[in-house]
């Protein structure tokens, strides 16, 4: 079945792979330094060992569009490191397994494979971890809604890198620690299970038919795993009732979802939220990751008129992910001498810059990322080196500066628009003692992700209709 937005699919490529692009920016159209107030930075690392979440409000509804509360991970969690360097680690390592599962899913994607789960010993299989080591706990951002009637009001991860909805359901084969008690289909009056015929059975990418009902299975790649009924039930988001909104009952569910009970999409794909809400615009602000404030989700309320605009593109091999029409990338002012096709989506469906809210560090090809690197380091000599830390290559050590300057990196759009990033958002604090480093990092994949390092404090837009995207920063 094609959903409302098919005629948004289509790939980008570029006949002429080879040219490089060796352009100095017209003068004024970027400044070339940035002000990182180091201090203030240094101050909100010391901040989150005293988070508690701010509940205000919750949620809100106007007839045009739905809102919902957005929290960052570290608001909900609370304490949970001893210091800022093993919370900094943690969110790294948690990080790689992210990118790997997203890489995990674009491949599986590309080879057009759907392996349909079949029997029991099957599913056994699955529970063997695809990555070695402990689960971190997926999800950086968190919302409450409410399921079921009556509602039941539950803590779900928020994720663009995926479409399916769900949440932990009784009877339990396997369900991992959640902070409310665990959703009960027999005592919603509007659950519903989903027979294999219906457009929504036929959008999963695992199913199975068991006794004429649909059963979905999501793996995420990093060895969590959710496998239950498809059904459909109410949603209440705020004080606006949603029937009908296509949700797994997930009976066998394996990965630490921090406490959460389950995760809504906000993928491209037909059974992710923004599309089940027919909405033909959402937009979301992603609070500073060492905050506890909170910020929104907002369906239909189109993107801001003061943004900076950039194509929207869609892989038509894998429909949930959010290709960015990226042009280019400058340093200080100077444009990046990198190929043309660093971010084109190929004819295998490879390549290409998606938007991801669960990715947290800006992934680049290698030669764009080295490249980048090599500018910055040039802008910065007059700062002290230190070694690396986890992914990242460029540290520094500014325990002794209030302030510093450092050169501005700028995403540049097809039509000229440019976003210069604030520099809190790629120089960031590792440890509380003053050890910042560049968050970037570089991918062998041909797939670049745009992270929410890089997205704290802007309102991103996408605007589904009119295949745009756009970024106010300081808009939250
Ligand atoms: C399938 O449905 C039949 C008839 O309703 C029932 O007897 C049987 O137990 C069901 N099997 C499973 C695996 O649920
Ligand atoms: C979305 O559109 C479909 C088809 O027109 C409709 O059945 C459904 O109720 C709509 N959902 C919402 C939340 O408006």
């Amino acid at each position: 079945m094609c959903s409302h937005h098919c005629f948004l699919l289509f790939i980008f490529f570029l006949a002429s792979h080879s040219l490089v692009t060796s352009r100095t920016l017209p003068k004024n159209s970027v400044t070339t330094s940035t002000i990182l107030d180091v201090a203030d930075s240094i101050r909100k690392t010391k901040d989150t060992s005293s988070f508690h979440l701010n509940q205000q409000d919750e949620q809100s509804h106007s007839p045009s569009s739905f809102t919902l509360q957005l929290h960052s991970r570290a608001s909900i969690r609370g304490n949970e490191h001893s210091d800022y360097n093993s919370l900094t680690l943690a969110r790294l390592d948690r990080d790689s397994a992210r990118v790997k599962s997203l890489m995990a899913r674009l491949d599986l994607a590309k080879a057009d494979l759907k392996p349909a789960i079949t029997t029991t010993s099957q599913q056994q299989d699955i529970e063997a971890p695809l990555i070695s080591g402990t689960t971190q706990g997926s999800g950086e951002y968190f919302t409450r809604v409410g399921i079921g009637n009556p509602a039941r009001e539950v803590y779900m991860v928020l994720d663009t890198g995926s479409d399916v909805n769900w949440l932990q359901c009784s009877p339990c084969a396997d369900c991992y620690h959640q902070t409310e008690p665990i959703f009960n289909p027999s005592s919603s009056s509007s659950y519903t299970t989903l027979s294999c015929d219906t457009p929504q059975c036929n959008s999963l990418e695992l199913s199975e038919c068991r006794n004429a009902t649909c059963l979905y299975e999501v793996n995420y790649g990093d060895g969590s795993y959710t496998v239950g009924d498809l059904a459909t039930e109410t949603l209440t988001i705020g004080s606006a009732s949603v029937a009908n909104v296509a949700v797994g009952c997930g009976h066998s569910n394996k990965g630490l979802f921090v406490g959460a009970a389950g995760l809504l999409g906000l993928g491209g794909g037909a059974l992710a939220l923004p599309s089940q809400l027919n909405a033909t615009s959402f937009s979301y602000c992603l609070v500073d990751r060492d905050s506890d404030s909170a910020s929104t989700v907002e369906f239909g309320s189109g993107i801001s008129p003061d943004a900076v605009v950039a194509p929207l593109l869609r892989n038509r091999r894998v429909d949930t992910f959010y290709y960015v029409g990226l042009a280019g990338i400058s340093v200080g002012g100077e444009m990046l001498r990198i190929p043309m096709s660093s971010f084109e989506v190929d004819e295998t469906g490879g390549g290409g810059i998606i938007i991801d809210s669960g990715t947290a560090v800006t992934r680049l090809q290698t030669e764009v990322y080295d490249s980048l690197r090599d500018e910055f380091v040039k802008g910065t000599t007059d700062l002290e080196r230190v070694g690396g830390v986890a992914m990242f290559d460029t540290c520094y050590d500014l325990a002794a500066k209030a302030t510093i300057e450092v050169p501005t990196v700028a995403f540049h759009f097809p039509g000229g628009n440019v976003l210069a990033l604030p520099a809190k958002n790629y120089m960031i604090p590792v440890d509380s003692v003053g050890t910042f480093c560049l968050a970037f990092a570089p991918t062998a994949s041909s797939l670049s992700i745009i992270g929410n390092v890089q997205q704290q404090g802007t309102r991103v837009g996408f605007d589904l209709e009119n295949s745009r995207i756009g970024f106010s920063t300081n808009k939250c």
